[in-house]
């Protein structure tokens, strides 16, 4: 006979699946969706793909042709695949693994590296192989933002010396999503946008990530081997809203556990961000539509739950 477990144990989803073989999810966790909010896809629409290996290119035609490809991604999806961004295989597959086996610890020897990097989580093989996917991703996302500067009519290191990025904050997370025996009932991660600049995500070929294109909702079936990566609020923020933070969530499902890898990279802590002053017109363009914040003071209000693009954003966006 089992007690259904109260909410302010914090118990976590894996282990009451788990252990209690649950057939239905306890109220604590259910979800419940608009039936308009339902994802589906239209036929006539795909999700942007971007070569990485082009933006790297030095024929200026290839150069061109891939930043308004960007451009357009940003503009009217503010999410893309990206393919042949040289990061191996390998690399990517252990880093999922790494995160697998430490969900798979038992709950007390977890608890022991609660508050520690994830370096030191996972003992110093794993940690070096997180180490290296935090190094290799970051360089991924600082090219993707010279092709954004461009982009955005800027030279390409414009955003690099705006946002401080050589001690711009960079956060590994590492979600779990265990079976769930009622999907349509639950939500892995509700509809949130990223705080950074730019996420790279990946996950074990399970899917699960919903993104929101012209106000519907989209499944995600990444490419093999792509990085998935949205825009986030800063990025709005300093665009002057011509890049718009991506609203995302995830769902879960009731035939395989799904791991995903967000790694998104936001400005240093202390950058006061504001719309680029170059995009903010006088009385015929457009005015700036975001107050300036200081990244940390952002990052503070996230972590006690207040709104936060909705706090910067002015009437004028
Ligand atoms: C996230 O938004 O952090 C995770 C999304 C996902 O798991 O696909
Ligand atoms: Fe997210």
């Amino acid at each position: 006979d089992q007690t259904p477990p109260q909410a302010s144990k914090r118990v976590s989803v894996k282990t009451l699946v788990e252990s209690l073989g649950l057939t239905s999810i306890p109220s604590s966790y259910s979800y419940s969706l608009n039936p308009n909010e339902s994802a589906g896809s239209e036929p006539d629409e795909t999700i942007p793909t971007i070569d990485f290996s082009l933006l790297t290119s030095t024929d200026p035609h290839q150069r061109s042709k891939i930043i308004r490809d960007l451009d357009r991604a940003c503009r009217e999806w503010g999410f893309f695949m990206l393919v042949n961004h040289g990061v191996p295989k390998s690399l990517m597959k252990e880093t999922l693994d790494g995160c697998n086996q430490f969900f798979n610890l038992p709950m007390e020897e977890k608890k022991e590296y609660e508050g520690r990097t994830f370096g030191s989580r996972l003992g110093l093989e794993q940690g070096e192989v997180a180490e290296e996917y935090s190094k290799r991703t970051r360089e991924v996302i600082k090219e993707l933002l010279k092709g954004v500067s461009e982009s955005l009519g800027f030279e390409q290191s414009y955003i690099e010396k705006a946002m401080n990025l050589e001690s711009g904050l960079q956060i590994f997370a590492a979600n779990l999503y265990p079976l769930c025996p009622q999907p349509e009932l639950a939500m892995g991660i509700p509809a949130h946008t990223d705080h950074g600049l730019l996420t790279l995500l990946i996950e074990n070929e399970i899917g699960g990530l919903q993104i929101q294109h012209n106000g519907k909702w989209f499944n995600v079936n990444p490419l093999p081997n792509s990085f998935l990566v949205n825009t986030d609020d800063h990025l709005e923020i300093l665009s002057n809203g011509r890049y718009k933070s991506i609203k995302h969530r995830a769902v879960v499902n009731s035939n395989a556990t799904r791991i995903s890898i967000a790694v998104p990279l936001g400005p240093s802590l202390d950058t006061v961000v504001s719309p680029a002053p170059e995009l903010i017109e006088g009385e015929s363009g457009r005015p700036a539509a975001y107050l300036p914040m200081k990244y940390k003071d952002y990052m503070d209000r996230q972590l006690e739950g207040k709104p936060c693009l909705d706090h910067v954003r002015l009437p004028v966006a």
